[in-house]
Formats: structure tokens, C-alpha cells, sequence
């Protein structure tokens, strides 16, 4: 694993929006795969301005982790709406599509299916991914079992508490999520796995130097062969660098 520490979580960003340009540039139909929350804001506002200063990106395909289960893409808290908010709508050519699981599929099974489908079709170049403080990777939560395909997922208390944060009442937090299994996202060729702040120290600490763990789902990316982690000062503080 290439471990690389900085000082600000912008300049993080920047490091990874020029890892996922150079994939860009270098494929003919390049596919990225994205993620959403705090975490992923800095490389989405890095993207951005590398588009303003031209970089094409009219023949991207991407894929995002998950949606929650029952929110509509028109709603503010849904993902879709994330990812229009912070990285397409700025984008001023559009992508060549962009993908993101359904999470008001009338049939749920079928939805996971379609979008297993969609990865199976359109492989993962370069995935991009934050970390839960309880180690989940996508919505992948701690468990005795992990998932390999796209499944429905009860988000764990600990998960509904944190996500609690983008919501005006609690009982509004969704339950569930539509996810990216494991296998689908160590199926990436490349993976970025980003994490800032105090924290995010201790589960960092486990996902990389501790053994590989189911109820640490982030622990799982120690089997790829191509994984970058992307850190600041403080989440980086308990791997004695
Ligand atoms: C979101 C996702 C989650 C987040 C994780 C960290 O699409 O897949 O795994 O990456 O919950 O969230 P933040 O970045 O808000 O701390």
C-alpha cells in the first residue's frame, strides 16, 4: 500500500484529483468510481478547476458506491443530489453518463442486480472511497459476513448517527442503503482510500495495520494489489510515519 500523508485535507485533494486525471487522460473510456460525504468534497473541488483548466472528461463514465433506500435523486439528502451538487452540475460538459444505484426502485433485488450488471459491463478504473469511523467502505458495514455484489443494507446505529449530522431530525435518517459490495469494489483496477481528521485515527490504525477483519470492512482493501491511501497529519497519527 502507498501510504501519502499531507498537511491539509485540500492538498489531499488535489493529489487525488490528479490520480484520477491521469486515468482520464490515459484511457480511451475511462470508468471512476465515486463516493460521496465530507470526505471527498476537497478532490471534487480539485476536479472541478482541473476541468475549468481543461481537462475533457465528455468520455467518462462513473459509477457511484450507494444511495440510501427511499430517498428520491430529487431529494437534498440523497446521493444523487450530492453528486449533482458538488461535481456534475460544475461540471460544464457533461460526463458520459453517470451512475448511481436507485434508491426508490419499486423492486429493490432487481435494482441490485441491474447495477451488478452495470459494473460488470463498465469496470472500475480508478475507485475512489472515504471510511465510516466503524471501518465501513461504501455502506459495507461491520459484520460476521461481507457482501460480495450490490445488496440492501440496515445501516448500523453508529452509521444512522453520523449521517444524523445532514439531517433536520433524526427519525429521517434512512435505515437502509443500496451498496457496492466488497468484491465489486476490489474489483477496481486502482483504489484511493481518503481519510481526514482526529477521528478517523483509530480506524485507519486497524484497517491497515491491523489483520484483515470482517467488522473492519476497510481492513478487506489489504488484498489489493493497487490501493493508495490518502491522509492528513491527524488521521495518520497513530501509524508512526
Ligand atoms: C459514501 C460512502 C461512505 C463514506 C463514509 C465516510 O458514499 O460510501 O462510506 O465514504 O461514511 O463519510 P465522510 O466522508 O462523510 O466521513
Amino acid at each position: 500500500m502507498n501510504i501519502r500523508v499531507f498537511r491539509t485535507p485540500s492538498d489531499a485533494g488535489i493529489y487525488a484529483a490528479s490520480m484520477v486525471e491521469r486515468v482520464i487522460t490515459s484511457s480511451e473510456r475511462p470508468v471512476i468510481g465515486l463516493a460521496t460525504g465530507e470526505t471527498v468534497l476537497p478532490v471534487y473541488d480539485a476536479l472541478v478547476n482541473l476541468v475549468r483548466c481543461g481537462l475533457d472528461v465528455s468520455h467518462v463514465t462513473t459509477l457511484n458506491l450507494d444511495e440510501y433506500v427511499g430517498l428520491s435523486p430529487n431529494h437534498p439528502q440523497s446521493y444523487h443530489w450530492f453528486m449533482r451538487e458538488h461535481l456534475f452540475s460544475r461540471i460544464g460538459t457533461p460526463m458520459q453518463a453517470t451512475h448511481l444505484p436507485n434508491g426508490v426502485a419499486p423492486d429493490l433485488e432487481a435494482e441490485c442486480e441491474r447495477y451488478n450488471d452495470l459494473i460488470r459491463n463498465h469496470p472500475i478504473d480508478i475507485q475512489l472511497l472515504g471510511i465510516g469511523v466503524n471501518g465501513h467502505i461504501g455502506f459495507n458495514e461491520p459484520s460476521h459476513t461481507l457482501i460480495t455484489g450490490t445488496h440492501v443494507v440496515n445501516l448500523t446505529p453508529e452509521t444512522i448517527n453520523m449521517n444524523a449530522r445532514f439531517f433536520s431530525r433524526k427519525d429521517d435518517v434512512p435505515r437502509q442503503a443500496i451498496t457496492m459490495g466488497i468484491q465489486s469494489i476490489l474489483q477496481a483496477k486502482q483504489i484511493m482510500l481518503l481519510a481526514f481528521g482526529e477521528h478517523k485515527a483509530d480506524i485507519i490504525y486497524e484497517a491497515l495495520k491491523d489483520g484483515i477483519r470482517t467488522d473492519v470492512p476497510a481492513s478487506m482493501l489489504q488484498l489489493h494489489k493497487d490501493v493508495t491511501v490518502i491522509l492528513d497529519s491527524h488521521s495518520a497519527a497513530r501509524l508512526g510515519l
